[in-house]
């Protein structure tokens, strides 16, 4: 959700603090981007803010026309509205006497709080839970003058999910930080320490990070960063290096990060796969911290995720339960979490997520290792809550995602879950070593086809421009092509704000069939002609059938398939493969298509209005 920074920097002022905090904004928008807002801190003790409603571009016309003093600490903040509408008033950072504060996540108890200082006579200025935080810290600084003691006293009292970030004007060499169910991660440079919900806030700064606990404070000097409990007690984080660059967060010529996410996608397949094997070609996953008598006593697996990264499980379970013969349930976290899900000691829970931070994935690992089930987390990020709470993590390799709607940390996934099926099927022996291995070879020929689809994406483009104005758009597939048609229809949704559905094609003459009306386009993935025979015939029936009705048939089939091309409008070849991997294929058009159509609309595909990257709330 909220994207936050946090700077201190050498003990006399300047403008680094503003363009530091500002820089990393910029890198964290794609977090929330309904305002921002900066507080900083000079050495003759004056406490300076600028915020403002929108994007981060207006606050920087902000600081442009009213410059801030130059600082030797700074916090800034990019928000994604939960409390209060986006407005000036309501843009973080929070002041209450000397002091600032910046947050991500909601205060649950806000109005508790709030009507505890009311009648102390304090009285909000704003709509938010956040404000509530900065007037407590006011007032716990105000009785101990210890910034890092209040902070610990303020997170003891706050419920619900929070990373708070302070500056005082009493110490401008000083930032506190607090989180609690929220990513903040620590960046260690020479004479400057910074703080961020992600590494993205300081890599341009520095590839040194320390990845904090759960419920610990932080306070960083230009000479170091002390960690506590909530209590005070000392506590440690993990030092690590981060394993990519600024020019794996820019957008390196591309018109968007999307747009560049999407090329990345054979890179990101790759680099999943890489160094899964040992000296005897046999698949190895290092990272899995779970015996392999563990993993033979499993006897159900259930994929948790939201969103795109749900898609993935979705096709984890046709794989597994192909490869493995080990039944697989898939299920939205948030669902999964507040039913009574029967799982227990012999349950793999496998939680997929790119950022890591997803509030109802969290939610669903906590919930499952309650039931005594082992949890595994598929992850994309480095440092997040989620592979730190579950018991193994199997980390994808698509390096930092940054355009808000998920595409190549998709298909990293979906490569993730393949291998893990692979694993499973090799140590449970439901697969010969052979097999296994021609399995393998065929994923490592994956990205060089994805190369394909996306060299031969031209013909998309155009077709996506030519319905910049469609109203509403259908897919259809069936068994691995569904999830592919149910992700294709959220890009179009997210991206472009077309109304879009995906389908089951089997479900067609149960109920969709009846939007089918003259000119309506439909996308149809179409299974192999070369896998299962019955598969690919009913999938051309469907497509006749909707035609018939005058559809208008956009198809996505593989090379040499001549049978749908009678009934279709439009085909989009994709290099043969697996039936099972297709989707790695399959979904590029789809994405590419959405991409485009956004771009011809004139809206910005890397940021989509009311969405934010990473869902740290429930
Ligand atoms: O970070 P996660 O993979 O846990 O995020 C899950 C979903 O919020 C995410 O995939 C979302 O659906 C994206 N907007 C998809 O483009």
């Amino acid at each position: 959700m909220c994207g936050i920074v946090g700077y201190v920097g050498q003990g006399h002022a300047d403008g680094r603090p503003r363009e530091v905090v500002l820089e990393g904004l910029r890198r964290l928008e794609y977090r929330g981007y309904d305002s921002a807002g900066i507080a900083q801190v000079s050495p003759d003790g004056t406490l300076s803010t600028a915020k403002k409603a929108g994007k981060l571009a207006n606050l920087v016309e902000e600081i442009d026309l009213h410059p801030l003093p130059d600082a030797t600490a700074a916090i800034g903040h990019t928000r994604w509205a939960t409390h209060g509408a986006p407005t000036d008033r309501n843009a973080h950072p929070h002041v209450a006497g000397r002091l600032a504060v910046i947050h991500n996540g909601i205060v649950e108890n806000f109005v508790t709080l709030k009507a505890e200082l009311a009648a102390q006579g304090v009285e909000c200025t704003s709509e938010t839970d956040t404000e509530v935080a900065a007037h407590l810290l006011a007032r716990a600084y105000d009785a101990t003058g210890d910034l890092t003691a209040a902070m610990t006293q303020v997170a003891r009292r706050l419920e619900g999910t929070f990373t708070l970030l302070a500056v005082h004007a009493d110490h401008p060499r000083t930032v506190v930080g607090a989180r609690h169910d929220s990513p903040l991660v620590v960046g260690i440079g020479e004479g400057e320490n910074f703080l961020g919900s992600d590494v993205a806030a300081f890599i341009s700064a520095t590839r040194e990070a320390l990845e904090l606990g759960q419920d610990q404070v932080v306070t960083i000097t230009p000479e170091g960063v002390v960690v506590t409990d909530f209590h005070g007690a000392p506590a440690e984080g993990r030092r690590y290096t981060v394993d990519w660059d600024t020019a794996a967060a820019e957008k390196g010529g591309f018109a968007s990060f999307m747009d560049k996410e999407i090329h990345d996608q054979p890179h990101a397949v790759a680099d999943t796969l890489l160094g899964r094997t040992d000296v005897r070609g046999r698949l190895v996953l290092d990272e899995l911290r779970i015996t392999e008598e563990v993993l033979r006593a499993v006897d159900k697996i259930v994929v948790v995720a939201c969103g795109t990264a749900a898609y993935a499980g979705h096709v984890a379970k046709y794989a597994i339960e192909h490869w493995c013969r080990i039944p697989v349930e898939v299920e939205l976290a948030h669902e999964f979490r507040y039913r009574d899900p029967v799982v227990n000691a012999r349950t793999l829970v496998v939680a997929v997520s790119q950022s890591g931070e997803t509030m109802d994935t969290l939610m669903a690992v906590r919930h499952a290792k309650e039931q005594g089930a082992t949890t595994l987390a598929i992850v994309n990020t480095h440092g997040s809550t989620i592979p730190r709470e579950a018991d193994a993590v199997l980390y994808t390799h698509a390096g930092p995602e940054i355009a808000v709607a998920s595409t190549k940390a998709f298909l990293a996934q979906i490569t993730a879950t393949y291998l893990l099926g692979l694993y499973l099927a090799q140590l449970r022996g439901t697969m010969f070593s052979d097999e296994v291995e021609g399995k393998l070879v065929e994923l490592r020929a994956m990205p060089e086809r994805i190369q394909t689809v996306l060299d031969r994406s031209d013909r998309v483009r155009e077709i996506a421009r030519w319905m910049a104005d469609t109203p509403s758009v259908l897919f259809l597939g069936r068994h691995v092509g569904f999830p592919v048609a149910l992700e294709g229809a959220l890009k179009l949704k997210e991206l472009a704000y077309i109304h879009a559905e995906g389908f089951a094609a089997g479900e067609l003459k149960h109920g969709p069939i009846a939007l089918v009306e003259p000119g309506q386009p439909v996308f149809v993935v179409v299974p192999s002609p070369r896998g299962r025979h019955s598969l690919h015939a009913k999938v051309v029936s469907n497509i006749q059938e909707i035609r018939a009705r005058g559809a208008r048939t956009l198809v996505i089939a593989e090379d040499g398939d001549e049978a749908v091309r009678p009934f279709a409008d439009e085909v989009f070849y994709v290099p043969q493969c697996p039936t099972l991997l297709a989707p790695l294929l399959t979904v590029v058009p789809l994405q590419v298509f959405a991409c485009e159509l956004a771009t011809a609309k004139g809206l910005d595909v890397d940021q989509p209005r009311n969405l934010a990257k990473s869902v740290t709330v429930e």
